[in-house]
């Protein structure tokens, strides 16, 4: 089959795989290019070892803060991205921008945010509940505590990120989202009726209405994974702990909300991996470490989605549209190429069951990749 060319090289022609259209292999997309709204590039080794894959497809990323020390000042989130910078490299970099965040906790001063707003440092500010997730222990206990941060990033337009799970032990795991939107979310957004919030990594259908019912304040990311995965792929045929990551999968009736958000063309919908990178060894252990690292194939675990879903025309609008369009950023100019194969043929390119990368610190360090053996049906051509 010829592939088609498009008729600008600039212009995506995502819109050419309407609803019901099928694609054969060797055939092209072309799609403006995506940013990730969400994820984790860790720092020294394993930065080193997994900035890259971010960089191949993503013009930008929101870099989330969760960093031991949590980067919590203008200086740290600076220095923080200067070292992103550099471990591409001056011939890697490819023009790729990381958008830094300010990691929030009951002692950050309001000015700290202005001024990392005004130096062009700080793009958003990361709320984590205390104890929620991976390195927030620092994060906030109380959110009356921190009453005068959010005010601040209110008046001045600076998003508040929001890792959206009660952290009360009561209340069981699989209902920690739902139950953060009435005792949290919800009259946080009445309090600060101008702060823009986006809801981190949906899990959940009663997320995705709440979203798509709220105004233009609010928007959410939505990761690969959950839209991949529910609560038994964490349990099929053994513990799984690849599948592991919070908030955690949940049924399928969520997963498939969540499709239906992803691929319905409303812009309060984006895309934001939150691949979050651990050790194999630090993963599959007794008390294994929370997230699933999706980088490398990101965008092609997307495709996968939205050509089942029949929505390949909406792909563009979720990675590369209603990001900027909430953040008040300009879109992206250049366009990437996703190229289709036949998962099921014999020469169909599959994503690696380990990834090992280069570690300076000598010790291996060895990922495990979400679709670890499976062939996707999109590729992303360099
Ligand atoms: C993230 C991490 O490892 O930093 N883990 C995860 O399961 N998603 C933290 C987070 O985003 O919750
Ligand atoms: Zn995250």
């Amino acid at each position: 089959m010829a592939h088609p060319v498009p008729a600008q090289p600039t212009r995506a022609n995502s819109v050419a795989f309407g609803p019901g259209t099928s694609a054969s292999p060797g055939q092209q997309l072309h799609l403006r290019r995506p940013d990730d709204w969400h994820v984790h590039l860790r720092d020294g080794a394993m930065l080193q070892a997994v900035v890259a894959a971010t960089a191949r497809q993503f013009a930008r990323a929101i870099v989330m803060p969760n960093l031991t020390p949590p980067v919590t000042t203008v200086a740290a989130a600076a220095a923080y991205r200067q070292r992103i910078l550099a471990a591409l490299g001056p011939e890697t970099d490819q023009g790729f921008h990381p958008l830094m965040t300010a990691y929030l906790s009951e002692t950050l001063d309001p000015g700290e945010l202005v001024r990392g707003q005004a130096e062009g440092v700080f793009t958003a500010a990361k709320l984590y509940p205390a104890g929620a997730t991976t390195n927030s222990a620092a994060g906030v206990r109380d959110l009356a505590a921190i009453g005068p941060v959010l005010e601040t990033m209110e008046r001045i337009g600076l998003p508040l990120l929001v890792h959206g799970e009660v952290t009360d032990p009561e209340v069981d795991i699989f209902d920690r989202e739902a139950v953060f939107i009435e005792r949290h979310l919800q009259p946080l957004l009445a309090r600060y009726p101008g702060l823009k919030v986006v809801f981190e990594h949906i899990t959940t259908a009663e997320a995705a209405t709440f979203v798509a019912e709220t105004g233009p304040q609010l928007a959410a990311t939505i990761t690969p994974h959950h839209l991949h995965i529910n609560r038994n792929s964490l349990f099929a045929g053994g513990l799984r702990p690849d599948f592991y990551c919070l908030p955690i999968a949940k049924r399928e009736r969520h997963r498939l909300a969540l499709r239906r958000a992803a691929t319905s063309g409303d812009p309060s919908f984006f895309l934001g991996t939150d691949s979050a990178p651990h050790r194999r060894q630090a993963k599959e252990a007794s008390c294994g470490c929370a997230g699933i690292y999706n980088a490398p194939f990101a965008i092609e675990s997307y495709a996968a989605v939205f050509e089942q879903e029949g929505a390949l025309d909406k792909l563009e609008a979720f990675a590369s549209d209603h990001g900027p369009r909430f953040y008040g950023l300009p879109p992206n100019r250049d366009t990437i190429t996703l190229e289709r194969q036949d998962p099921a043929s014999e020469d169909a390119k599959t994503v690696p069951l380990t990834l090992e990368l280069d570690s300076e610190a000598g010790a291996p360090l060895t990922l495990v990749p979400f679709h670890a053996g499976e062939a996707l049906p999109w590729r992303l051509l360099a």
